[in-house]
Protein backbone atom coordinates (compact mmCIF):
# COMPACT_ATOMS: atom_id res chain seq x y z
CA UNK A 1 0.00 0.00 0.00
CA UNK A 2 1.37 3.83 -0.71
CA UNK A 3 3.06 5.19 2.56
CA UNK A 4 0.58 8.25 2.10
CA UNK A 5 -2.41 6.15 1.66
CA UNK A 6 -1.47 3.92 5.00
CA UNK A 7 -1.03 7.20 7.28
CA UNK A 8 -4.26 8.64 5.92
CA UNK A 9 -6.11 4.88 6.68
CA UNK A 10 -4.18 4.42 9.98
CA UNK A 11 -5.94 8.12 11.08
CA UNK A 12 -9.49 6.20 11.01
CA UNK A 13 -8.23 3.68 13.03
CA UNK A 14 -9.96 4.30 16.60
CA UNK A 15 -13.17 6.70 14.64
CA UNK A 16 -14.31 3.45 12.58
CA UNK A 17 -15.86 -0.16 14.01
CA UNK A 18 -14.06 -3.53 13.75
CA UNK A 19 -15.72 -4.35 10.32
CA UNK A 20 -15.25 -1.11 8.65
CA UNK A 21 -12.02 -0.56 9.48
CA UNK A 22 -11.14 -4.14 8.57
CA UNK A 23 -12.94 -3.16 5.12
CA UNK A 24 -11.05 -0.15 4.41
CA UNK A 25 -8.11 -1.64 5.12
CA UNK A 26 -8.51 -4.66 3.00
CA UNK A 27 -9.76 -2.47 -0.34
CA UNK A 28 -6.46 -0.65 -0.22
CA UNK A 29 -4.50 -3.37 0.28
CA UNK A 30 -5.63 -4.98 -2.64
CA UNK A 31 -3.36 -3.88 -5.63
CA UNK A 32 -4.09 -0.71 -7.18
CA UNK A 33 -3.62 -2.85 -10.99
CA UNK A 34 -6.53 -5.40 -9.98
CA UNK A 35 -8.90 -2.35 -10.01
CA UNK A 36 -7.28 -0.71 -12.84
CA UNK A 37 -7.34 -3.79 -15.14
CA UNK A 38 -10.85 -4.83 -14.00
CA UNK A 39 -11.93 -1.43 -15.60
CA UNK A 40 -10.23 -1.49 -18.82
CA UNK A 41 -11.58 -5.08 -19.40
CA UNK A 42 -15.12 -3.65 -18.95
CA UNK A 43 -14.53 -0.54 -21.07
CA UNK A 44 -14.35 2.15 -18.51
CA UNK A 45 -11.90 4.04 -20.02
CA UNK A 46 -11.89 7.87 -22.09
CA UNK A 47 -14.60 8.52 -20.64
CA UNK A 48 -15.64 12.55 -20.33
CA UNK A 49 -17.51 11.69 -16.73
CA UNK A 50 -18.34 8.73 -15.22
CA UNK A 51 -20.43 8.32 -11.68
CA UNK A 52 -19.16 5.88 -8.97
CA UNK A 53 -22.65 5.26 -7.37
CA UNK A 54 -22.06 4.11 -3.90
CA UNK A 55 -18.53 4.69 -3.91
CA UNK A 56 -17.36 3.43 -0.25
CA UNK A 57 -14.47 4.65 0.43
CA UNK A 58 -13.20 5.48 -2.85
CA UNK A 59 -10.86 2.68 -4.26
CA UNK A 60 -12.47 2.17 -7.33
CA UNK A 61 -12.97 6.10 -7.86
CA UNK A 62 -9.04 6.53 -7.72
CA UNK A 63 -8.62 4.02 -10.39
CA UNK A 64 -11.47 5.13 -12.59
CA UNK A 65 -10.20 8.74 -12.56
CA UNK A 66 -6.35 7.80 -13.27
CA UNK A 67 -8.38 6.28 -16.64
CA UNK A 68 -11.05 8.86 -17.51
CA UNK A 69 -11.35 12.90 -17.28
CA UNK A 70 -14.30 13.01 -14.11
CA UNK A 71 -15.30 10.98 -11.84
CA UNK A 72 -18.35 12.11 -9.48
CA UNK A 73 -18.20 9.25 -6.32
CA UNK A 74 -21.28 9.02 -4.37
CA UNK A 75 -22.25 7.16 -1.15
CA UNK A 76 -24.87 7.43 1.45
CA UNK A 77 -22.27 7.56 4.22
CA UNK A 78 -20.87 11.01 4.75
CA UNK A 79 -18.20 9.50 6.44
CA UNK A 80 -17.08 7.33 4.07
CA UNK A 81 -17.34 9.90 1.40
CA UNK A 82 -15.10 12.29 3.35
CA UNK A 83 -12.44 9.22 4.20
CA UNK A 84 -12.25 8.40 0.63
CA UNK A 85 -12.29 12.43 -0.30
CA UNK A 86 -9.02 12.64 2.08
CA UNK A 87 -7.27 9.10 0.49
CA UNK A 88 -7.29 10.68 -2.86
CA UNK A 89 -6.43 14.38 -1.68
CA UNK A 90 -3.19 12.31 -0.21
CA UNK A 91 -2.10 10.68 -3.26
CA UNK A 92 -2.70 14.51 -4.97
CA UNK A 93 -6.09 13.49 -7.29
CA UNK A 94 -8.03 16.17 -8.59
CA UNK A 95 -10.37 14.97 -10.90
CA UNK A 96 -12.70 13.89 -8.34
CA UNK A 97 -15.81 15.29 -6.50
CA UNK A 98 -17.13 13.34 -3.67
CA UNK A 99 -20.46 13.98 -2.64
CA UNK A 100 -22.79 12.34 -0.50
CA UNK A 101 -25.80 11.31 -1.66
CA UNK A 102 -28.64 8.29 -2.42
CA UNK A 103 -28.10 6.45 -4.88
CA UNK A 104 -31.73 6.53 -6.20
CA UNK A 105 -31.46 10.28 -6.13
CA UNK A 106 -28.27 10.87 -7.97
CA UNK A 107 -27.04 15.07 -8.06
CA UNK A 108 -26.60 15.30 -11.50
CA UNK A 109 -29.30 16.08 -14.35
CA UNK A 110 -31.08 13.80 -16.75
CA UNK A 111 -29.00 12.98 -19.48
CA UNK A 112 -25.55 13.96 -18.01
CA UNK A 113 -23.15 10.81 -17.96
CA UNK A 114 -21.15 8.81 -19.49
CA UNK A 115 -21.05 6.25 -18.13
CA UNK A 116 -21.91 4.38 -14.41
CA UNK A 117 -19.84 1.73 -11.86
CA UNK A 118 -21.86 1.03 -9.32
CA UNK A 119 -19.87 -2.23 -7.36
CA UNK A 120 -21.27 -4.35 -4.24
CA UNK A 121 -23.95 -1.38 -4.21
CA UNK A 122 -27.20 -2.51 -5.68
CA UNK A 123 -28.74 -4.69 -3.80
CA UNK A 124 -28.48 -2.36 -1.03
CA UNK A 125 -31.33 -0.45 -2.08
CA UNK A 126 -34.51 -1.36 -4.47
CA UNK A 127 -32.79 -2.35 -7.22
CA UNK A 128 -35.35 -1.51 -9.67
CA UNK A 129 -35.57 2.43 -8.65
CA UNK A 130 -31.55 2.42 -8.75
CA UNK A 131 -31.78 1.20 -12.39
CA UNK A 132 -34.52 3.58 -13.44
CA UNK A 133 -31.88 6.26 -11.93
CA UNK A 134 -28.82 5.52 -13.75
CA UNK A 135 -31.27 5.34 -16.40
CA UNK A 136 -31.76 8.93 -15.80
CA UNK A 137 -28.72 10.30 -15.04
CA UNK A 138 -26.44 8.58 -18.32
CA UNK A 139 -26.59 10.09 -21.94
CA UNK A 140 -27.87 7.73 -24.53
CA UNK A 141 -25.67 4.71 -25.64
CA UNK A 142 -24.11 5.14 -22.00
CA UNK A 143 -23.11 2.15 -19.98
CA UNK A 144 -23.24 0.96 -16.56
CA UNK A 145 -21.67 -1.70 -14.64
CA UNK A 146 -22.94 -3.47 -11.38
CA UNK A 147 -23.39 -6.58 -9.57
CA UNK A 148 -25.74 -8.93 -7.68
CA UNK A 149 -25.61 -11.21 -5.14
CA UNK A 150 -27.79 -14.95 -5.54
CA UNK A 151 -28.47 -17.67 -3.82
CA UNK A 152 -24.69 -19.35 -3.47
CA UNK A 153 -23.63 -15.96 -2.37
CA UNK A 154 -25.96 -16.44 0.95
CA UNK A 155 -25.01 -20.07 1.67
CA UNK A 156 -21.67 -19.03 1.11
CA UNK A 157 -21.99 -16.46 3.85
CA UNK A 158 -24.13 -18.87 6.21
CA UNK A 159 -21.51 -21.81 5.79
CA UNK A 160 -18.31 -20.29 5.69
CA UNK A 161 -18.41 -16.71 7.62
CA UNK A 162 -16.08 -14.53 5.30
CA UNK A 163 -14.86 -11.27 7.39
CA UNK A 164 -16.45 -12.59 11.02
CA UNK A 165 -16.08 -9.75 13.32
CA UNK A 166 -16.61 -8.82 16.85
CA UNK A 167 -19.41 -6.35 15.03
CA UNK A 168 -20.36 -8.44 11.46
CA UNK A 169 -21.92 -11.76 11.91
CA UNK A 170 -22.57 -12.83 8.15
CA UNK A 171 -25.52 -14.67 8.99
CA UNK A 172 -27.09 -12.25 10.32
CA UNK A 173 -27.03 -11.09 6.88
CA UNK A 174 -27.90 -14.43 6.01
CA UNK A 175 -31.53 -13.70 7.23
CA UNK A 176 -31.91 -10.16 6.85
CA UNK A 177 -31.32 -10.54 2.75
CA UNK A 178 -33.95 -13.30 2.81
CA UNK A 179 -36.67 -10.92 4.74
CA UNK A 180 -35.39 -7.82 2.93
CA UNK A 181 -35.87 -9.74 -0.39
CA UNK A 182 -39.12 -10.80 0.43
CA UNK A 183 -40.28 -7.80 1.38
CA UNK A 184 -39.32 -5.60 -1.75
CA UNK A 185 -40.85 -8.76 -3.69
CA UNK A 186 -44.30 -8.02 -2.19
CA UNK A 187 -44.39 -4.57 -3.05
CA UNK A 188 -42.85 -2.96 0.10
CA UNK A 189 -40.90 0.47 -1.82
CA UNK A 190 -39.30 1.34 1.34
CA UNK A 191 -37.51 -1.71 2.65
CA UNK A 192 -33.89 -1.58 1.95
CA UNK A 193 -30.75 -3.55 2.70
CA UNK A 194 -29.30 -6.36 1.35
CA UNK A 195 -31.60 -9.11 -0.78
CA UNK A 196 -30.41 -12.05 -2.88
CA UNK A 197 -31.55 -12.04 -6.56
CA UNK A 198 -31.76 -14.57 -9.53
CA UNK A 199 -29.88 -13.58 -12.72
CA UNK A 200 -32.80 -13.89 -14.95
CA UNK A 201 -35.23 -11.26 -12.84
CA UNK A 202 -32.43 -9.02 -12.94
CA UNK A 203 -32.20 -8.88 -16.85
CA UNK A 204 -35.44 -8.77 -17.56
CA UNK A 205 -35.97 -5.73 -14.88
CA UNK A 206 -32.65 -4.02 -17.37
CA UNK A 207 -34.45 -4.63 -20.61
CA UNK A 208 -37.65 -3.16 -18.76
CA UNK A 209 -36.15 -0.14 -18.01
CA UNK A 210 -34.86 0.69 -21.10
CA UNK A 211 -31.01 -0.71 -21.26
CA UNK A 212 -29.97 -3.79 -23.06
CA UNK A 213 -27.43 -6.46 -22.16
CA UNK A 214 -24.47 -6.13 -23.40
CA UNK A 215 -23.03 -9.20 -21.00
CA UNK A 216 -23.11 -10.68 -17.70
CA UNK A 217 -20.94 -13.19 -15.87
CA UNK A 218 -19.20 -13.94 -13.06
CA UNK A 219 -17.39 -11.43 -10.58
CA UNK A 220 -14.66 -10.12 -12.54
CA UNK A 221 -15.21 -12.08 -15.49
CA UNK A 222 -16.70 -10.03 -18.33
CA UNK A 223 -13.73 -8.92 -20.83
CA UNK A 224 -14.76 -6.77 -23.43
CA UNK A 225 -11.68 -5.65 -24.56
CA UNK A 226 -9.91 -9.26 -25.17
CA UNK A 227 -6.68 -8.27 -23.70
CA UNK A 228 -4.72 -10.84 -21.29
CA UNK A 229 -5.06 -8.26 -18.51
CA UNK A 230 -4.52 -10.01 -15.18
CA UNK A 231 -8.43 -10.51 -13.41
CA UNK A 232 -8.62 -11.07 -9.96
CA UNK A 233 -12.37 -11.92 -8.46
CA UNK A 234 -13.19 -10.79 -5.20
CA UNK A 235 -16.29 -13.30 -5.14
CA UNK A 236 -16.89 -16.44 -7.38
CA UNK A 237 -19.88 -17.04 -10.00
CA UNK A 238 -21.12 -19.99 -7.80
CA UNK A 239 -21.51 -21.31 -4.24
CA UNK A 240 -22.40 -24.97 -3.83
CA UNK A 241 -23.84 -25.06 -7.46
CA UNK A 242 -25.95 -21.68 -6.61
CA UNK A 243 -25.33 -18.50 -7.95
CA UNK A 244 -22.76 -16.40 -6.42
CA UNK A 245 -21.98 -12.82 -7.46
CA UNK A 246 -22.84 -12.05 -11.19
CA UNK A 247 -21.52 -8.80 -12.70
CA UNK A 248 -23.07 -6.82 -15.68
CA UNK A 249 -22.72 -4.50 -17.95
CA UNK A 250 -25.60 -2.81 -19.72
CA UNK A 251 -25.59 0.22 -22.36
CA UNK A 252 -28.97 2.78 -22.21
CA UNK A 253 -30.73 1.85 -25.57
C1 LIG B 1 -20.14 -3.07 0.06
S1 LIG B 1 -19.93 -1.32 0.06
C2 LIG B 1 -19.18 -1.11 -1.54
C3 LIG B 1 -18.45 0.18 -1.64
C4 LIG B 1 -17.58 0.34 -2.87
N1 LIG B 1 -18.36 0.44 -4.09
C5 LIG B 1 -16.56 -0.77 -2.97
O1 LIG B 1 -16.59 -1.52 -3.94
O2 LIG B 1 -15.76 -0.89 -2.05
C6 LIG B 1 -21.55 -0.69 -0.15
C7 LIG B 1 -21.62 0.82 -0.11
O3 LIG B 1 -22.93 1.23 -0.47
C8 LIG B 1 -23.26 2.37 0.29
N2 LIG B 1 -24.73 2.53 0.28
C9 LIG B 1 -25.65 1.83 0.95
N3 LIG B 1 -26.89 2.28 0.68
C10 LIG B 1 -26.74 3.30 -0.19
C11 LIG B 1 -27.65 4.20 -0.81
N4 LIG B 1 -28.96 4.12 -0.61
N5 LIG B 1 -27.15 5.14 -1.64
C12 LIG B 1 -25.82 5.23 -1.86
N6 LIG B 1 -24.90 4.41 -1.28
C13 LIG B 1 -25.36 3.46 -0.46
C14 LIG B 1 -22.65 2.07 1.64
O4 LIG B 1 -22.50 3.22 2.42
C15 LIG B 1 -21.34 1.42 1.24
O5 LIG B 1 -20.30 2.34 1.15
Amino acid sequence: MNMNVEETINKYKDKLGQNDFGFLNRVYQTNSKVYLNRLKNIGFENYNSVLDAGCGYGQWSISLSKLNSHVLATDISSSRVIIADDIAKSQNIKNIDYKQSDLTNIPLKDNSVDAVFSFGVIFLVNIKDALLEFHRVLNKGGRVYFNTNGLGWALNLWHNEPNKTDDYIPRETVVKSFKNTLLIENGNKKENGQQVSDKKDIIQLIENIGFKLIECDGDGLINITNNNNEIKPFFQKEYFGFEGVTEYLIEKI
